[in-house]
């Protein structure tokens, strides 16, 4: 029989990797509450509407990377960026109303059909910040504070931030049409994608890895020849507060991102890392002052990022395996099922996590066992201890062996692991 298989560029993630998914998880979520973000969830669908008027009909991602379907007379696709759909609840609950800034974050699976290769997949995850409601340059400039922080701490090598600004207004359509100009009489020795953006996106131009491509743009203007007073000050006053902030950063005059929606700073941070050859882009993010009125809104500026979570893990290479459980209750004959089952149950109930064996298997197999779960306690319930009244008790990390009576068995158990420092649930409140 023909074996079924997960969807191409989409893949599994099993215990053993999913513990350091919920570190790195944490990790972020930890740092966002930090700086005052708070959680939100959007839907994965979303009308496809949202994300051509947004991401832009010239781009990627819309014209040939979108999950997009009919159902019934709806138009809908599965997300491929959060932050167009954190944009459209931003105005659908009417936030500008309640509070002036407004600080959000989240967590989620986003879906682009790639070409799949490491650290690139079909579905990926992202962990994403939006702020409403601030021009910046300040908070331009906390974000990207925050965000070196954060992957840092989870052990990234090399973090390196590179800026840019993409102007407002016209500066965009001034910019493009230099760039139509410079790139015109080279057209012949573009790639065929890039004669193609010369008519439809001719920024995209600049970021094509193209080698003919990156030939022909070596000296396009830049679009910092381009910006206007405000957004030259605007920039200028980003790249001084990252002084400030003690943060190293490149200009990258190259940098345009490939979403429509961007507008004044942009920024990509970067890992130094082989492992994931030309992909090790690991966070995007930029302003985008125009999205809420676009979207039907009051004019509200606003500032986000997203990290690939799939790319951060490679990259940062999280501490491997933790204890699957503290203690392991080891029952031997039938006789001892019930009583161990107790017994695991008022362990649980004093936050202790414990596998309680349910096979009758030898001894020898359950010790074999506990350490694979990495278990520190082992409780042995026999005949000979259920005749006695007691439990015995194997540390296996001090490989000592003694008898507890078993009325005392949970508070002594909870004692030791406390003392160890054994990794503790909380206990249970009620
Ligand atoms: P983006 O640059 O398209 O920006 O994606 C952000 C990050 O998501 C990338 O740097 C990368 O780490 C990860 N990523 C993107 N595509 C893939 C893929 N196919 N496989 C694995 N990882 C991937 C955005 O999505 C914007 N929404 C960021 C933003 C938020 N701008 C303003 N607010």
């Amino acid at each position: 029989m023909d074996p079924v298989r997960a969807v191409k560029g989409m893949y599994d993630v099993l215990p053993e990797d999913s513990i350091k998914w919920q570190r790195v998880e944490a990790a972020f979520a930890r740092t966002a509450a930090l700086y005052g973000f708070r959680e939100m969830r959007t839907p994965l669908l979303e009308p496809t509407r949202l994300f051509v008027r947004t991401v832009g009909e010239a781009t990627d991602i819309v014209e040939k990377e979108m999950y997009s379907f009919a159902h019934h007379d709806e138009e809908l696709t599965l997300r491929p960026e959060g932050t167009a759909g954190a944009a459209r609840a931003y105005v659908e609950h009417h936030v500008h109303a309640k509070e002036a800034v407004t600080r959000w974050y989240y967590l989620g699976p986003m879906f682009r059909a790639e070409k799949p290769q490491r650290g690139r997949y079909r579905q990926f995850s992202q962990a994403g910040g939006e702020i409403f409601g601030d021009p910046g340059p300040g908070c331009d400039a906390e974000m990207i504070d925050m965000l070196v922080g954060f992957l840092k701490a989870i052990g990234v090598p090399g973090v390196e931030v590179l800026v840019n600004s993409i102007g407002s207004g016209d500066t965009r359509q001034r910019f493009r049409d230099a760039l139509r100009a410079h790139f015109e009489p080279k057209k012949a020795l573009l790639s065929e994608d890039s004669q193609r953006r010369l008519e439809t996106n001719p920024l995209r131009i600049l970021d094509s890895k193209d080698p003919r491509d990156v030939d022909a743009s070596k000296d396009a203007p830049t679009i910092l020849e381009h910006l206007s007073a405000e957004d030259r000050a605007h920039f200028d006053g980003l790249r001084s507060l990252l002084d400030a902030l003690g943060i190293a950063h490149k200009v990258d005059t190259r940098l345009v991102r490939g979403l429509d929606y961007y507008t004044r700073t942009i920024f990509e941070i970067k890992g130094a890392t082989q492992k994931l050859g030309a992909g090790n882009t690991l966070v995007g993010g930029g302003r985008y002052d125009n999205m809420i009125a676009e979207l039907g809104g009051p004019s509200v500026p606003a500032i986000g990022f997203a990290a690939g979570l799939d790319r951060l893990l490679i990259a940062a290479e999280p501490a491997g395996a933790a204890a699957v459980v503290d203690a392991f209750v080891a029952p031997l004959g039938a006789a001892a099922m019930g009583p161990a089952l107790v017994l695991a149950r008022e362990l649980r109930d004093k936050g202790v996590s414990v596998e309680a064996d349910t096979r009758g298997a030898s001894l020898k197999a359950l010790l074999r066992r506990a350490n694979s779960l990495g278990a520190r306690l082992v409780l042995i319930l026999g005949e000979g201890e259920l005749g006695r009244g007691v439990v015995t008790l194997k540390d296996l990390a001090g490989h000592a062996q003694e008898e507890l009576p078993k009325d005392r068995a949970v508070a002594i158990v909870t004692d030791r692991l406390a003392a160890a420092g054994a990794v503790r649930r909380e206990e249970p409140s009620s």
